[in-house]
């Protein structure tokens, strides 16, 4: 399920709130998260879903992922900050991070956080000298030694990885020791094991890993995990060589694999799933405007560079995680004569051209794409699966301004999520010497 722009509405959006922008339809949004809900629910009755908010973490995407039945994951003070703002109450938020302060745990606590996944030996400290914790409970993350296929940027479930109590070598087993031996409110287990999937096969074994662990902490311990959280969810359809597995065959197939690795046949932990891309990603597209077409000398004729109102700085997955998107031409009423057709010699109806940002990088966004040759400066392209991990990792490089987050209501009326940033805000933090 994706959202596309028609024609109409981008030439309106592009109007109203001017380019780039990120453009999110609540009506797929909301049936994206739906859709995903009910089948986890469908494949295991005691099932949660948590919005990973890093995916998005614009207050409005937060609500309605609530709204749809989701909790809350939430990686930073800022993303607890946020769903707190979107009025989620911080009971059904949960806390992660490899590296949280203790001002942060304290910040949670206070709040009232129902969750914190805990991820070294010094946050149990941490945690122990901040009792009582309230009603929060505890959640260990494990490093299952799981090695997903996608980009290693995005792979965390490996023995190597920053993540987590290693449980090879006997750190998870210890870990529970101490929570036990301290009184900590351990409730269950964790393991994320990497982002982008479109097989299951690596969450399955992560989950698996954990089942079998949990069950070795039932013998060792009398310690009956009740919750078990085996982490983000499937990868997307970037372009026509992703295609991820139907959410319903995915969470069937995960739950069967979790669950037969429990002996004990009336055990009925709670399953909690975090996804953030594939609930947010498809909902979303980027509009851009094109301002520069030109050629250059390539090894065989000449190449276009079609130059965009943004890039690196509201998109900057292209250049961390060498990603492909698929876009998409809108021609526009008001032509430029600069046209793809032009500067490259030759006819035919479409050419391939890179697409590049405005930053003072190489800032290539999109490379070998087919549009077409009456493509000109004025035009409008939208990029599509932009919804999760563009507008939460947006940075002002350039000082560029961040880009607007508009909502396609139900109704059809347009709505700002987030305005544009502004130049004030943007230099609100400089701050000159007076003696300088
Ligand atoms: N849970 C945990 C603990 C995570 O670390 C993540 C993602 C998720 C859930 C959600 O995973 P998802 O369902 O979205 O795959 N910036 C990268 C993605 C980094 C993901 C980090 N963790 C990107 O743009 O691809």
């Amino acid at each position: 399920m994706n959202f596309i722009l028609t024609k109409d509405q981008a030439l309106q959006i592009a109007e109203k709130f001017g380019t780039p922008a990120y453009v999110l339809d609540e009506k797929t949004l909301r049936q994206t998260i739906r859709r995903y809900v009910n089948a986890f629910r469908s494949a295991y009755s005691h099932s949660e879903v948590t919005f990973a908010s890093k995916a998005n973490s614009t207050a409005g995407v937060v609500k309605i992922a609530y709204q749809e039945g989701c909790k809350i994951d939430v990686a930073s003070e800022g993303e607890l900050r946020v769903a707190i703002l979107a009025g989620v109450p911080a009971e059904d938020c949960h806390l992660h991070g490899n590296n949280k302060s203790a001002d942060v745990l304290r910040f949670a606590l206070k709040s009232g956080i129902g969750q914190i996944i805990v991820d070294h030996f010094g946050e149990i400290d941490l945690l122990a000298n901040l009792v009582p914790l309230g009603n929060t409970k505890i959640l260990l993350r494990l490093a299952p030694g799981v090695d997903p296929i996608t980009h290693a940027k995005i792979s965390t479930g490996q023995a190597d990885t920053k993540f987590g109590f290693n449980i090879v070598d006997g750190s998870a087993r210890l870990a529970v020791q101490k929570c036990l031996e301290l009184g900590l409110p351990l409730y269950g287990f964790h393991c994320h094991v990497g982002s982008q999937l479109l097989d299951p096969s690596a969450q399955v074994s992560g989950g698996q890993t954990i089942s079998s662990f949990a069950e070795e902490m039932k013998k060792e311990f009398a310690f009956e995990a009740s919750i078990l959280n085996i982490g983000g969810g499937l990868g997307v359809s970037y372009t026509s060589k992703d295609v991820p597995m139907e959410v319903e065959e995915y969470c069937q197939k995960v739950v069967e694999a979790v669950t037969s690795e429990w002996s004990d046949k009336n055990y009925k932990p709670e399953l909690v799933q975090e996804p953030g891309r594939s609930l947010c990603a498809g909902a979303g597209v980027t509009l851009y405007q094109i301002g520069a077409i030109k050629s250059v000398p390539a090894y065989s004729g000449r190449k276009a560079y079609v130059a965009v109102d943004g890039g690196l700085s509201d998109n900057p997955r292209p250049a961390l995680y060498g990603s492909r998107y698929t876009v998409l031409p809108i021609e526009s009423n008001a032509k430029s004569s600069i046209t793809l057709g032009s500067v490259l010699d030759g006819s035919g109806n479409s050419r391939t051209a890179t697409i590049s940002g405005s930053h003072c990088e190489t800032d290539r966004l999109f490379e070998d794409v087919e549009l077409p040759s009456s493509l000109a400066v004025g035009d409008y392209l939208q990029v599509l699966y932009t919804g999760a991990y563009n507008s939460s990792m947006a940075s002002n490089y350039n000082r560029f301004l961040r880009p607007p987050t508009i909502l396609i209501r139900e109704s059809g009326q347009y709505v700002l999520l987030q305005s544009r940033e502004t130049y004030e805000a943007l230099f609100a933090r400089e701050a000159i010497p007076s003696d300088l």
